[in-house]
């Protein structure tokens, strides 16, 4: 699953890449409804980050969702700079999910373009990213994530 409101369609391309690894379909908040969901044993939940913290209609989608006990999930994103230490938005959102009786299996970030305010002057941060070896990157948490779901562990 991934937030619709990117720019530069930065997670989308992560997000393309871990579910073709996975076999999955690619939601955005507005079609993972509780009904879809509840049909998964592994679910990802995925945006840019956008003041420190993930797209609001991400974490929107989750809380209505029923007992999600026995199902896996994990958490993906992309940010312009990395997650400073004093925000620790993909832990945030791993109590979220876990909150709501998901198994919380990992979590894979990587750089994304930002050309958001003041660094559109410089042509933005992070240029080029994701690239090629952060897309091979998913790939292989992929592969671990889909061990995880096949064990059920
Ligand atoms: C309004 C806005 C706020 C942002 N806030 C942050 C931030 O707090 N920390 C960060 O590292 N990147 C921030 N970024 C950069 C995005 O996280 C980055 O470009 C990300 O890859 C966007 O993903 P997307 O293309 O999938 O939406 C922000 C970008 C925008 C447009």
């Amino acid at each position: 699953m991934t937030s619709s409101r990117s720019q530069h369609r930065n997670t989308r391309r992560i997000a393309d890449a871990l579910g073709d690894v996975l076999e999955a379909r690619v939601l955005t908040p507005a079609q993972a409804t509780p009904a879809v969901l509840e049909q998964a044993a592994l679910v990802g939940f995925g945006s840019g980050i956008y003041w420190m913290g993930f797209d609001q209609r991400l974490v929107d989608c989750i809380r209505p969702l029923p007992d999600m006990s026995g199902r896996n999930a994990f958490v993906f994103a992309t940010s312009g700079l990395p997650e400073p230490p004093f925000r620790r938005y993909t832990h945030r959102l791993g109590l979220i999910l876990e909150d709501r009786g998901f198994r919380l299996a990992g979590s894979f970030t990587c750089r994304g373009l930002d050309t958001w305010g003041p660094f559109k002057l410089v042509g933005g941060v992070s240029k080029g990213r994701p690239d090629a070896g952060d897309v091979a990157a998913a790939k292989n948490f992929a592969e671990s994530m889909r061990l995880i779901a096949e064990d059920g562990t």
